[in-house]
């Protein structure tokens, strides 16, 4: 089967969307990655391409780590439609002030307990960019993070 063919693309045109809604909870490192699982499952169902869930699964991922470990806590939606998947993960937590800096390889603010959990490398919003086709961050000091990642089907 041609995973990238025009008729797995059909099945994010057809009838209504699809939007599915995970919450993510402060500091849950049990359920980490739950959303990310989900959505992998249900995109495996519509058929879509192997490669194009990678990234999927990869973005939202790192996502809804930065929700839990930064944001403290928040939301995790994903629209499937339009021959294109959103995945919007938002939180109410402290706001990133300097969104270049964050964007850069290497840089974190993850503190030393985080970062003996494994995390903290600095390159969660790096990927997210790398593997999505577009990447909104919408964010200021105190008004808490929406980062918006957008795959074409
Ligand atoms: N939702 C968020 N709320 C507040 N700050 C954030 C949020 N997401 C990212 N940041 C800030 O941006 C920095 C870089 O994020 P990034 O995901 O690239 O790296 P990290 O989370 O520190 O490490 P890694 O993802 O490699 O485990 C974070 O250290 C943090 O300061
Ligand atoms: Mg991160």
């Amino acid at each position: 089967m041609d995973w990238g063919s025009a008729a797995a693309r059909r099945k994010t045109r057809k009838g209504s969307d699809v939007v599915r809604e995970y919450t993510v909870a402060r500091d849950d490192f049990e359920r980490a990655g739950a959303a990310s699982i989900s959505l992998k499952e249900l995109l495996q169902k519509l058929g879509l391409s192997p490669e194009l869930i990678r990234r999927v699964a990869i973005g939202t991922y790192e996502g809804e780590i930065n929700c839990l470990i930064h944001g403290g806590g928040g939301k995790v939606r994903a629209v499937i439609e339009g021959g294109k998947i959103q995945v919007i993960i938002s939180d109410h937590g402290p706001g990133i002030p300097d969104v270049k800096k964050a964007m850069q390889e290497g840089w974190s603010t993850a503190s030393a307990e985080i970062r003996a959990k494994g995390f903290g490398a600095g390159m969660g919003l790096p990927n997210m960019k790398k593997v999505s086709d577009k990447l909104e961050i919408d964010t200021a000091p105190g008004q808490g993070t929406t980062v918006t990642m957008t795959f074409n089907c």
